[in-house]
């Protein structure tokens, strides 16, 4: 088992990655004094191999569990799913003491956590992230929310866990593409902030699906430390949190623009490094080689790295507009130096950034 700390004052918490520590989950919450009332939220789908399990060792440590089963698709991240949390809280007679558990992905850790942001003005919450993305990235740093009809987390609150309990078996089950998703995140990691990991993952070119327990638990906690040191300097994104939406430019507007159907969040972002990468060079920042190395190990991920959706970088510059409309300011790039280096600038030219897109698109679609 291995533990990172995310300290924020008296907000800290503990990350514990490990394999098969559902088990001993419920002596864990007794360390941190939870209870006694707890509830569990999770999906049908994670029900039988991890909720269950989840329950059982908290009920074994005497506490008292009731359990939320709610939908994860993406269309379920709304208000509407949040109120039904709240009716199975009041239902079940939690209060101010009690805490809940999200068991599950990204989907089931942003609802609940925003729920348990809420409920009577914010109670405990713990993370059991079930996927990759999860363990490495939406579990840890305190982002809660859910979708509005005109653009994906418009609600939302800042609210940290109090413990984030990660089990690397659980990603076992998972279908490749989501892990797949996962891993670009990780790669991410990789030049934002640790040329290290970057080279372990060059030396170890099998597919996640083929690690073993240790190397996950080693990569994840590796992420999660990058995550804990950032969010640690930075726990509101006012300033260097930004670097964690490496990739997230060009890649929230693909999402956007193929309607959350075509590309997962993870493929979006990979295709959004290989762009950010290419603008840098193209501003004679990053050199051929960086973009290289980052654009091979993308690939060998079974990342997407070029454009293959019938969409104009002329499309994609006016989704960008949009975007920077949404968020008042400037379009924000995130773009490499070296692998493990970057810095953040609003000043990129939009030919270039529109000459990088062009350069992207599969040709074989530019006349679709
Ligand atoms: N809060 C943050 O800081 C933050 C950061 C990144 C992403 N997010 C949010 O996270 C969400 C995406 O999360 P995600 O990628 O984990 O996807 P997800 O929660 O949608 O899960 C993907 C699918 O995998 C299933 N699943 C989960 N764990 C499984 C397992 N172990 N075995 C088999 N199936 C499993 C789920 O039921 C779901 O169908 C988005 O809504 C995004 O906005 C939040
Ligand atoms: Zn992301």
């Amino acid at each position: 088992l291995k533990t990172v700390s995310v300290a924020l004052g008296e907000r800290s918490y503990e990350i514990a990655i490990g394999s098969d520590i559902l088990g001993e989950l419920g002596e864990a919450l007794g360390r941190i004094g939870a209870g006694p009332k707890e509830m569990i939220v999770s999906t049908r789908r994670l029900w039988q191999p991890y909720g269950a399990a989840a329950q059982d060792s908290l009920m074994k440590s005497g506490f008292h569990v009731s359990v939320a089963l709610i939908d994860d698709d993406e269309e379920s991240k709304s208000l509407a799913t949040v109120t039904s949390i709240y009716d199975k809280l009041v239902e079940n007679e939690l209060d101010r003491s009690s805490g809940i558990v999200a068991v599950g992905g990204g989907v089931i850790g942003d609802l609940t956590g925003f729920a348990a942001a809420t409920f009577m003005r914010g109670i405990r919450f713990i993370q059991v992230p079930t996927t990759l993305l999860a363990q490495v990235d939406s579990s840890v740093g305190g982002k809660t929310g859910v979708n509005h009809p005109r653009g994906k987390n418009l609600v939302g609150a800042f609210h940290q866990p109090t413990l984030v309990w990660a089990d690397v078996s659980t990603l076992r089950t998972l279908p490749q593409r989501e892990l797949r998703s996962g891993q670009a995140e990780v790669i991410k990691y990789g030049v934002i902030a640790d040329a290290g990991l970057f080279q372990m993952l060059q030396n170890d070119t099998r597919p996640f699906s083929r690690w073993e327990n240790e190397n996950l638990i080693e990569i994840v906690s590796r992420c999660c430390s990058i995550k804990a040191r950032i969010v640690q300097e930075d726990e509101r994104e006012s300033g260097i949190r930004s670097i964690l939406n490496y990739g997230h430019t060009v890649g929230h507007a693909l999402e956007t623009l193929s309607g959350y159907r075509y590309y997962t969040h993870g493929e979006a972002v990979a295709v959004g490094m290989a762009a950010s990468a290419r603008i840098s060079h193209a501003l004679g920042i990053a050199g051929e080689e960086t973009v290289r190395a980052q654009e091979s190990m993308l690939i060998d991920a079974g990342l997407p790295t070029r454009i293959d959706r019938p969409l104009s970088s002329r499309d994609i510059m006016q989704q960008l507009n949009r975007d920077k409309k949404t968020l008042a300011g400037h379009t924000r790039w995130v773009l490499p130096k070296n692998i493990g280096d970057v810095f953040v600038t609003d000043r990129v030219p939009p030919e270039v950034v529109e000459q990088t897109l062009q350069d992207m698109i599969t040709p074989e679609r530019m006349t679709a």
